[in-house]
């Protein structure tokens, strides 16, 4: 099997992990970092649970603390400590090794690699004048000229020491507010303009983006003012104004609030989700704080990652306007491949979270959530209510539900209530849905698998080699001096056969966990990651008869595949009559003949 070039050059591209990633990785107990998202529980001598990377319902993620990595093979991610980091959180790789480094107190020195350097102190210049910003803004609505925004915010019954929690903001309607203050508070204007914070006019001037707005800072999980929302107090267009895309600010991966309400979430288990900052504002301010906000945004997959390692179930409580009920339906396949548990909580009409919550106060809205829908009865309602339950109706409704059904084949039991949910509603024998749903419908296929393209296996021979080398890295000099590394002749083998070569020289011992970090995100690595976490333990003695017996059999190997390309020498000896040659290849066919014979286990090499 042939592999995209990319896997190979991986290996090439990646440079090697220095010594103060070595250190940190020592340091940062994977086993810690990982129970800090998820359950885990101990088997023999890993530990198991649920995929945080996947929706699933029966654990098929694996830690092993000894040998530094993870594995799902449910969803074939896996890497060492580092991986899980970047991956959880969404950091580039030196990002995870200083986050890891400061947790486990490892010293760094102060700049590691050039290019990356550049972009973090970029991004640190970012964080920072967000920072400084949310602070004046906080500090102007809290001052003389906050006066409108203080008397707004009551309106709306936001109490002082929620906006306090939330950072909450002003600016007055002026074009330079922050451009006036900024050299006091040491921002440069390249800092400012790549923040989003000011815009530059064509005359040069510089002018700023929030003008005349309640300001609502926006941030990360870690604490840190990403980017901000600016909602204009009276009538007025746009009524909210968010900072743009920047080097720290990715609306489709934030949500808002949920730096200040996951605590809560992962207590409660479950998540709120709406559509608007005040209605997330309006829910905390009555008690409700197990909630979080898209930034008026469709919600991505990236946003429900976000939730995946705080809960289980999600309940969406959009606006009951069509644009709610629209945003609920885009939805659900989103929440059905994330494997959460989801409901809808369905308003009054005209209403949205924040006005029902102040008209009905916290019961009413405990209410309404109790009450919400599970997401199956949702969509069936709202598809009959849409198409009718005509012969023609139905046939449509199964139409819009076939790809949703389909893309559930990986949760047996949710598509199966699914299924029976709908067969009820629309009258129809469950066979008939299956039948109807699973018929192959060319405008609705489901897209590929997002891990097919990763999915890459090795020759049977290549693999048993490498899962052994990787359960018993002793073993590996060896081998190695006896030339199995020949065996190696798929691009993925190959690739990962230097990177093990890479990692015994420069860790002055096969430590594979290092070998998972020169891997990259190939699939090299979730080949590396899988053989890692099937590898039984062996003892040092039948690793060592194994690695004999192994030699053996690919010595017995290479004999068979010299002695074929003797008879195929003799045959065209024997057509060309060059008796001398042929006498020789005789010869060295005998002694091959022997050597086959002979009882296994004489040593030798490859070459
Ligand atoms: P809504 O218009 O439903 O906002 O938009 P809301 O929170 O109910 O606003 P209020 O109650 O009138 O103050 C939902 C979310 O969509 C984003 C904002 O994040 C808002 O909270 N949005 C809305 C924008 O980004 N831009 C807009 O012009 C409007
Ligand atoms: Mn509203």
């Amino acid at each position: 099997m042939s592999l995209p070039v990319r896997g190979h050059k991986s290996v090439m591209a990646t440079s090697y992990p220095s010594e103060s990633v070595r250190r940190v990785k020592e340091a940062a107990d994977i086993v810690e970092v990982v129970a800090g998202h998820v359950a885990l529980k101990r088997t023999g001598g890993s530990y198991k649970g649920l995929c945080p990377f996947h929706g699933e319902k029966t654990p098929s993620f694996v830690v092993h603390r000894e040998r530094g990595f993870y594995h799902c093979f449910g969803c074939g991610e896996g890497g060492d400590v580092i991986a899980f980091v970047m991956k959880q959180q969404g950091l580039s790789f030196p990002e995870a090794v200083r986050e890891l480094a400061q947790r486990f107190h490892v010293p760094l020195p102060a700049e590691e690699a050039g290019d990356d350097g550049r972009e973090r102190r970029l991004r640190a210049a970012l964080y920072e004048a967000n920072r400084k910003a949310a602070e004046l803004f906080r500090r102007l609505l809290l001052g003389p000229p906050g006066a409108a925004g203080r008397r707004y915010l009551a309106e709306r019954g936001i109490p002082g020491a929620l906006g306090e929690r939330f950072g909450l903001g002003f600016v007055p309607d002026r074009w330079d507010t922050l451009v006036k203050e900024a050299p006091r508070l040491g921002l440069d204007p390249e800092t400012l303009l790549a923040a989003g914070l000011v815009s530059r006019h064509e005359t040069g001037r510089l002018y700023d983006r929030f003008r005349g707005r309640l300001i609502f800072p926006i941030f990360d999980p870690r604490g840190r003012v990403i980017g901000f929302g600016g909602r204009i107090l009276g009538p007025g267009e746009p009524k909210y104004l968010n900072s743009p895309e920047t080097l720290v600010f990715d609306k489709g991966r934030t949500l808002f609030g949920l730096c200040q309400t996951q605590a809560a979430i992962r207590q409660a288990g479950r998540c709120v989700l709406v559509e608007g900052n005040f209605d997330l504002l309006a829910l905390v301010a009555h008690g409700i704080e197990a909630v979080a906000a898209p930034l008026g945004t469709a919600l991505t997959r990236a946003h429900l990652r976000l939730l995946r390692s705080h809960c289980q179930e999600l309940i969406l409580l959009f606006d009951a306007d069509a644009a709610g009920l629209k945003a609920a339906l885009r939805a659900v396949p989103l929440v059905l491949a994330e494997g959460f548990e989801a409901r809808v909580g369905i308003l009054p009409a005209g209403e949205d979270p924040d006005t029902f919550v102040r008209r009905h106060g916290r019961a009413g809205l405990e209410a309404c959530l109790a009450a919400a829908q599970p997401l199956p009865e949702f969509v069936c309602e709202r598809l009959v209510a849409e198409h009718g339950l005509s012969i023609a109706g139905k046939g449509r409704i199964l139409g819009e539900l076939a790809p949703l059904i389909r893309d559930m084949a990986q949760d047996p039991i949710r598509r199966s209530v699914l299924v029976s949910h709908v067969s009820d509603r629309l009258k129809l024998a469950p066979d008939q849905v299956l039948a109807a749903v699973s018929r192959p419908q060319p405008q609705t296929l489901p897209p590929p698998r997002q891990s097919a393209g990763r999915q890459v296996d090795l020759p049977l021979q290549e693999r048993e080699l490498l899962n052994f080398l990787l359960a018993c890295p002793g073993e590996l000099d060896r081998l190695a001096a006896a030339g199995v590394g020949a065996v190696f002749s798929s691009a993925a083998g190959r690739a990962i056969w230097e990177a093990m070569q890479t990692v015994r020289q420069q860790e002055g011992c096969p430590d594979w966990s290092a070998l998972t970090l020169l891997l990259g995100d190939g699939p090299e690595r979730i080949l590396v990651t899988a053989g890692l976490a099937a590898a039984p333990a062996w003892t040092p003695e039948l690793a060592a008869q194994a690695a004999a017996e192994m030699l053996t059999r690919l010595e017995r190997l290479h004999l068979r595949q010299e002695r074929d390309q003797i008879l195929t020498r003799i045959q065209e000896a024997q057509a060309a009559a060059n008796d001398r040659l042929l006498a020789e290849l005789l010869k060295a066919k005998m002694a091959l003949d022997l050597r086959l014979a002979s009882p296994p286990g004489a040593g030798g090499h490859f070459h």
